[in-house]
């Protein structure tokens, strides 16, 4: 099943600190590396790499980064026809990582901030037959909060009007999402601070994040799966609700863990597979990438995640 994602491409500036600095302290780092990420694009290297048609719908700026963020899709086999070049900077994103894995970032969207409801336009839907004899060929959207909301909505819009099954990451936080966003949104995937921004309540473990997920569910998102990091899952949906624990791993960095599970969830959900087992393989995709450090190289292959999940006891 085709996938598009429509969000941002970042160039991250990675920091390996001892810990993470205070405010107003200056600290010397022990490594830096600069990294192709952005959510929207780690999630479409995310789905290219587990073997999914992906298309990714976004802009980049007319400097170097731009170019090395393009390139770093097509390497992944994302189609990038729908990347726009505007005029100015990149995405960036400043991020510092201590000796736990932990992180901190900082955006600055640069071209992600141009989009518009135009934007909406360009996505490549699925587009019926002239006597309609065959039905859509359906297709997954993946979005994310780090380009205009006015362009996130309008691409919902239309992509349910086409039949698209709509998931977004509502990342980074914010709690300012008119109600009827929500009825645009068939899979809503926030992490432990945004269900908090979004509902008020205090996130923090499998009980009340399955609290948060039944009351973003209640404004109209059939399914909500608030992801805890290393707590796991906790899956919201019209028929049941579920925990999903994560896998024991070694961690490195956990940038890009939840881009990872998103991008598992479509691929795994456009394979038919049902939502637990769906939300399995995505846990084990999030798992190998909190193994290795930077957002899109710790995307793993479809080879990899079947053999974690075989020597995990799951086929
Ligand atoms: P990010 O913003 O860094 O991309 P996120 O905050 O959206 O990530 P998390 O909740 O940190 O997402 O993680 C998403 C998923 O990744 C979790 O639900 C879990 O399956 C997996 N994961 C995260 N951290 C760990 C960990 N320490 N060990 C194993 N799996 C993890
Ligand atoms: O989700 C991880 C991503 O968030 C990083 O790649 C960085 O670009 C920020 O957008």
């Amino acid at each position: 099943m085709p996938i598009i994602v429509f969000g941002s491409l970042n160039m991250d500036l990675v920091a390996q600190v001892p810990r993470l600095p205070m405010a107003g302290e200056t600290l010397l780092g022990t490594g830096f590396t600069t990294v192709p990420g952005g959510k929207g694009a780690n999630q479409a290297v995310a789905a290219a790499r587990l073997g999914a048609a992906t298309s990714m719908v976004g802009r980049v700026g007319d400097d170097g980064f731009g170019a090395i963020l393009c390139a770093s899709l097509r390497q992944a086999g994302v189609n990038t026809d729908l990347v726009l070049v505007d005029a100015g900077p990149s995405g960036v994103a400043l991020i510092n990582v201590d000796g736990t894995g932990e992180n901190q970032i900082v955006v600055v969207p640069g071209a992600n901030g141009h989009g518009d409801e135009t934007d909406g336009l360009r996505l490549p839907l699925p587009v019926a037959s002239p006597d309609r004899s065959k039905p859509l060929e359906p297709y997954i959207l993946l979005m994310q909060f780090e380009v205009p909301l006015v362009a996130v909505q309008a691409a919902a819009v239309r992509a349910k009007a086409h039949g698209v099954r709509v998931i977004v990451d509502p990342a980074p936080a914010r709690s300012d999402l008119p109600p009827d966003f929500y009825g645009l949104v068939d899979i809503l995937t926030p992490n432990q601070t945004e269900a908090s921004q979004l509902t008020g309540l205090a996130v923090q473990d499998v009980t009340t994040a399955q609290a948060a997920a039944q009351v973003l569910r209640q404004r109209g998102t059939a399914t909500v799966i608030v992801k805890l990091g290393g707590q796991g899952a906790v899956v919201a949906s019209p028929s049941e609700v579920f925990h999903v624990p994560a896998f024991p791993v070694p961690v490195v960095d956990t940038v890009a863990a939840g881009d990872a599970f998103n991008g598992g969830l479509a691929v795994a959900l456009g394979e038919g597979k049902p939502l637990r087992r769906a939300v399995e393989w995505a846990s084990a995709v999030a798992a190998l990438s909190v193994m290795q450090a930077g957002a899109q190289p710790s995307m793993p292959t479809r080879p990899q995640v079947e053999a974690f999940l075989l020597s995990h006891g799951s086929e």
